[in-house]
């Protein structure tokens, strides 16, 4: 019998034997392991739960389902603690803010052709099977609606033996879809491709890259500015947790007149901001600014926004170019934006709303800035991927 310890930064179970790491266990459990390697919980933690999916023993798309809500968010706010103290911060915690059941709104599934059909799910933990998520508790209303949808997508667009992945993303006006397939695209498939699309209500059916079918505009509403984002483009996981953090960027900024929004995507802050500053956004990638471009001149009673499409890794904004403004976003990917938050670090700007999807950069970063003389006033856990590892921070930093 073993004792589990901890939980890796993955919820993977650390065993008292110092050796195995068990998946779907607890702190404290006393577990037996069979040979083949399943896990028998002999006896359960008090923070171990029934869990609310049905597809949670088959599907490998969530990880923490066998426990309290209330312990994953102490679970994933421990994790940005440990971070920050390992770089010697201990700001004040905001209580963490977890997106609601069936919420995502964007899902990347697989499909596969069957012997009569097709199917569409999720894999089964680090496996090649395909588990079908009728009952998926994660994924919006919506989106689950596109189940039949997406299965007559496989038929058309999978070959017998392969795989195809299928990104949907739910829009006011039907499913945003994207397939990348091996499948070459012929005339007659496009034919067929239009009349599903019509048939199942999407709005957008993007193959590859091509956009083959568009039927309504696929736009996201960024504080009541539509946008359209052009397809897989970057958006935040929930509607909840992309308010929340607007909310706290918002709240960071509000004193602030100029605005720079880096690594802005199609402008999930920059647009809200622009109610009442003016914003330069700055981002990778030239098409999601272009969209960014369309919305602000389509939109009504905003402050003046300016784009530039910039790899902020290579070359980051200077120093000289930061004195125009006020406040800073930045919302990097993973890797955090060590370039840019050294300049940021050496600026005179006064004050950096940061927001970060992985704690060890984040505190990497964090600590730059503490260091060249900013305060961390709090920081806040956005759980909007619940039930997963997945951990979304926000913080202010002020300079003293
Ligand atoms: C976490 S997303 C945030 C986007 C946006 N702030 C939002 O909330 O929708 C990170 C963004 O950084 C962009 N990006 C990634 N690498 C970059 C780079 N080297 N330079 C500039 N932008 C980059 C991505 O295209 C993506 O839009």
């Amino acid at each position: 019998m073993l004792t589990i310890e901890s939980l890796t930064h993955l919820g993977m179970g650390r065993a008292s034997d110092g050796r195995a790491l068990l998946p779907r266990v607890l702190p404290g459990e006393e577990v037996d392991v069979a040979q083949d390697g399943t896990v028998r919980i002999v006896t359960p933690s008090v923070d171990r739960v029934t869990a609310p999916c049905r597809h949670f023993r088959s599907c490998g798309g969530c990880t923490m389902q066998h426990a309290r809500d209330d312990f994953v968010s102490e679970w994933k706010q421990d994790i940005v603690v440990k971070a920050l103290q390992a770089r010697g911060l201990t700001p004040v915690l905001r209580p963490v803010a977890t997106s609601p059941a069936q919420s995502r709104r964007r899902a990347k599934l697989s499909g596969q052709r069957t012997k009569k059909r097709a199917i569409v799910g999720f894999h089964a933990k680090a496996s090649g099977t395909l588990v079908q998520v009728p009952d998926c508790q994660l994924l919006t209303p919506a989106l689950l609606a596109t189940l039949p949808a997406l299965e007559a997508l496989t038929v058309l667009a999978c070959s017998r033996k392969g795989e195809i992945d299928l990104t949907v993303t739910e829009t006011a006006l039907g499913a945003d879809v994207l397939v990348v397939t091996e499948k070459e695209l012929t005339s007659q498939l496009r034919v067929e491709l239009a009349a599903l699309a019509n048939q199942f209500g999407l709005s957008r059916l993007v193959w590859n890259d091509e956009p083959v079918v568009v039927i309504n505009p696929p736009a996201q509403d960024f504080g009541s500015i539509a946008v359209v984002p052009p397809p897989g483009a970057f958006l935040q996981a929930t509607k909840h947790g992309e308010a929340t953090l607007l909310a706290a960027v918002d709240e960071i900024t509000s004193t602030a007149s100029r605005i720079i929004d880096l690594f802005a995507g199609c402008g999930t802050f920059t647009l809200p901001l622009a109610k009442r500053a003016e914003v330069r956004a700055m981002e990778g990638d030239a098409a999601m600014l272009d969209a960014l471009d369309r919305s602000w001149r389509e939109g009504h009673e905003l402050r003046r926004v300016t784009t530039e499409a910039r790899d902020l890794f290579r070359r980051p904004l200077e120093t000289d170019d930061l004195r125009q403004f006020d406040a800073a976003v930045i919302d990097p990917p993973r890797a955090g934006a060590e370039a840019q938050i050294a300049t940021l670090a050496a600026s005179d700007i006064k004050t950096i709303a940061m927001v970060s999807c992985n704690p060890v950069t984040f505190a990497r970063d964090a600590k730059t800035l503490v260091n060249a003389g900013f305060a961390m006033d709090w920081a806040q856990v956005v759980d909007q991927f619940r039930w997963s590892p997945h951990v979304e921070i926000v913080a202010p930093f002020t300079r003293k």
